[in-house]
């Protein structure tokens, strides 16, 4: 608010009460109590002191922009989804995070990294809900809670603790592949922008005539990969703990607006039974030599947020964000995150989140939400019940009433799927270890490992991580076992 007589705008109270004063308190005389009546003072303290929401209980460090998903290659023959169509442009939402830290840790520790989209579509909002890794830790939604507290901090001391970390791992050894990656170079890019996305669930894309097919996502950087080595990013966490922060952003401001390329494999739907590993279980890939990626479109992040609290703090990502011609698979582990991620929402930034502005969807909202904390949209309809006969919406079952789902049956269970071939753990990360990774690159992966597993970790737990590495690769588990002797 300005007024004639002044250049700056007027301070006022949050409802444009202009304030008499911005720097003293009402007091009785200059040096009596201060005056309850008071009020911008007492509307400060107040509004200070409820400035956080709850941080996220994982990907807590993060940052993100806003820019388009733009379609390059006919993809329509395996999914109907409106975002992939010949031709679309589509507004979208990008944020980056680190797993384990919480909001001031440094960007640099080593640790997956999130990599989370969401696509404003003509059908609603779209979430990609992926990681920079194409595969996981655990199998099982009932594990994804013990893995994470091993991750985070102890409950008597308050410290994070390798021999956690490396105790839950080699009791669960379907962690091997993902665990090879991490402690391999991408585990600490140099920027969000040198590395690569992957939506590492299979999901299922259903195309306009209702054919199914099964598909995983891999976004590339066009930026290409870089890494920072652990002694590069152990300076870099010290000199500066929101280096991947500032990069996005000076990067978008100065006009370098990075770029990914998202590609599919495409696996027919009835070549899932007899495949020879479990298609669903996300501690693996698909070999690129079985399904090749397919190019779909490229994402630009171009536009950086306002207010970061507003746009990327309060931006909430949940994977049960699924448009038509998209569904989920029977990996176990996505099937939990429908549920948790809108749980957490509720519960960080409250029932209304939906409302907020990275939430809000771009297209037309017809539901018959209404009420509850928060609200100021009206609702959308006349009377607050389906059917009724007063205008309200009606679903489209013509258009949007296929299921995107598959066909189940059988006796409830607590049983892993065991009926596939090759469903061993170590097997993908020994093929990382042995014929991706370079002689250099594995030279750093065995330093990476050796350093870790010697620093807090105890005699037990410590051998039985050289045996976990020696199961992926004898020779690779050999060396980090001299290496940590003092060889
Ligand atoms: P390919 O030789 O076709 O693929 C190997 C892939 O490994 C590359 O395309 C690259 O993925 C990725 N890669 C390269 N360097 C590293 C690194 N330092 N750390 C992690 N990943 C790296 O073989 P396959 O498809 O048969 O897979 C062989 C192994 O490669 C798998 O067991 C898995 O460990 C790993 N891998 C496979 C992926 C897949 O989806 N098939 C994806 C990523 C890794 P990208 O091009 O995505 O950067
Ligand atoms: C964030 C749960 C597995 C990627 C979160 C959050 C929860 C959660 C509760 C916090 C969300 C928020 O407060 O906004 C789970 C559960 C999992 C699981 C229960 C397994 C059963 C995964 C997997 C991936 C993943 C496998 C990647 C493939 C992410 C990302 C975020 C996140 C990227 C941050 C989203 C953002 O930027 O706001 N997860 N997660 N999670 N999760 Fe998961």
């Amino acid at each position: 608010m300005t007024d004639s007589a002044q250049q700056t705008p007027y301070t006022t109270n949050n409802v444009g009460i202009p304030v008499e004063s911005d720097e003293h308190s009402l007091t009785i005389g200059d040096t009596g109590p201060i005056l309850l009546q008071d009020h911008y003072l007492i509307e400060k303290m107040a509004q200070f002191n409820r400035e956080r929401v709850p941080e996220r209980v994982v990907h807590a460090k993060g940052g993100g922009a806003y820019g388009t998903f733009r379609v390059t290659n006919d993809v329509s023959q395996y999914t109907k989804a409106d975002l992939f169509q010949p031709g679309r442009s589509t507004e979208m939402l990008a944020r980056f995070s680190t797993v384990a830290g919480e909001q001031g840790s440094p960007d640099t520790w080593r640790d997956p990294r999130g990599f989370a989209l969401k696509f404003y579509t003509e059908h609603g909002n779209y979430d990609l809900v992926g990681n920079n890794t194409p595969v996981f830790f655990v199998r099982d939604p009932q594990k994804f809670q013990d893995f994470i507290r091993s991750q985070k901090r102890r409950p008597d001391n308050g410290l994070r603790d390798n021999d956690m970390q490396w105790d839950f791992w080699t009791l669960s050894p379907e962690s091997a592949h993902m665990v090879t990656w991490l402690m391999g170079d991408r585990g600490v890019p140099r920027t969000w922008r040198h590395m690569n996305g992957y939506g590492s669930h299979t999901y299922l894309w259903v195309n306009g005539g209702g054919q199914r097919f099964w598909i995983k996502y891999h976004i590339k950087t066009d930026q290409g990969i870089e890494f920072f080595t652990q002694a590069e990013a152990d300076r870099m966490a010290a000199e500066d703990a929101d280096f991947h922060r500032r990069d996005l952003f000076d990067a978008i401001k100065g006009g370098n607006a990075p770029t990914w390329t998202m590609y599919v494999q495409v696996m027919p739907f009835d070549d899932a039974p007899d495949y020879r590993f479990n298609p669903f279980d996300l501690t693996k890939v698909w070999p690129h030599g079985d399904y090749p990626l397919i190019e779909v479109g490229r994402m630009t992040l171009d536009r950086n947020p306002d207010d970061f609290f507003v746009h990327i703090e309060q931006a909430a990502f949940e994977p049960s964000n699924l448009v038509p011609g998209i569904g989920p698979s029977p990996d176990k582990m996505l099937l939990g995150r429908l549920f948790s991620y809108p749980d957490t929402h509720r519960y960080r930034i409250g029932p209304n989140y939906t409302q907020l502005p990275p939430n809000r969807a771009h297209s037309s909202v017809n539901s018959y939400a209404k009420d509850g904390p928060m609200r100021y949209e009206p609702a959308n309809v006349a009377r607050p019940y389906a059917p009724n006969s007063y205008g309200g919406p009606a679903a489209d079952t013509h258009r949007f009433g296929d299921v995107a789902g598959w066909y189940a049956a059988g006796e409830m269970v607590r049983e892993a799927y065991k009926l596939h071939r090759e469903d061993d753990d170590w097997g993908q990360a020994g093929t990382m270890v042995r014929k991706v990774l370079d002689d250099a690159a594995r030279d750093r992966l065995v330093s990476n490992v050796a350093g870790h597993v010697s620093n807090g970790v105890s005699k037990p737990v410590q051998e039985r991580a050289l045996q976990y590495w020696r199961n992926i690769d004898k020779e690779v588990g050999d060396r980090i076992a001299t290496k940590v002797n003092g060889g």
